[in-house]
């Protein structure tokens, strides 16, 4: 593999500080049985770092995770929503937050949604690493937002490019050139 130059957008530092606010954040807003629904596998890093931040904020989910495909291999949106990999947790009468890693289209966010909150979730909330702001097709809002990001194609700590970049400790917009 041939990699490409990435210029750092978020040092490792910076997103340890944003991840711990972010459970601070969350553990203040959300009250009562939670399940974190995590989609794979952009999203593994950030929701391994933000449950162990939400321990020392007495903030004590169950974990699940989900597999979704919107994109192939490449950076270009396919457009339509698969299940991969689906949780096994009930989530009759939860509140349920769906951690992901970027809020781009929002087509991903939008079916994680509907789908959970058909499953009988009591409420449905979104906390995202990163939003792309002015991308959206899809009417869909986080209710957390690690940090925006401008309209460049992004890597590191979970996100990739052809599943490459994900074991970078820090995010940065990919050089292509
Ligand atoms: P959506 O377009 O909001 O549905 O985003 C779908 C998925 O595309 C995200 O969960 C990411 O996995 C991926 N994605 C979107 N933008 C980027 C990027 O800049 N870098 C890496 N992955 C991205
Ligand atoms: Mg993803």
């Amino acid at each position: 593999m041939n990699l490409h130059q990435v210029s750092i957008l978020f040092t490792a530092e910076e997103i340890a500080r944003r991840v711990k606010s972010l459970a601070e954040e969350i553990a203040g807003e959300i009250e009562g049985d939670t399940v974190i629904v995590a989609l794979l596998r952009g999203s593994f890093i950030f929701a391994a770092d933000l449950v162990r931040e939400m321990h020392y904020v007495d903030f004590h989910p169950q974990i699940d995770f989900m597999t979704l495909s919107s994109y192939g291999s490449n950076t270009e949106s396919s457009g339509s929503v698969n299940i991969q990999r689906d949780i096994t947790t009930d989530l009759e009468g939860k509140n349920v937050l769906i951690v992901d890693d970027i809020l781009e289209s929002g087509r991903t966010l939008s079916f994680a949604k509907h789908l959970l909150k058909d499953r009988g979730a009591k409420e449905v909330k979104v906390a995202v690493l990163l939003e792309k702001p002015g991308k959206k097709v899809v009417k869909v809002e986080a209710d957390f937002v690690g940090f925006r990001v401008p309209d460049r194609f992004v890597v590191g700590y979970g996100l990739d490019c052809a599943n490459f970049y994900r074991e970078l400790p820090y995010i940065g917009i990919l050089d292509l050139n």
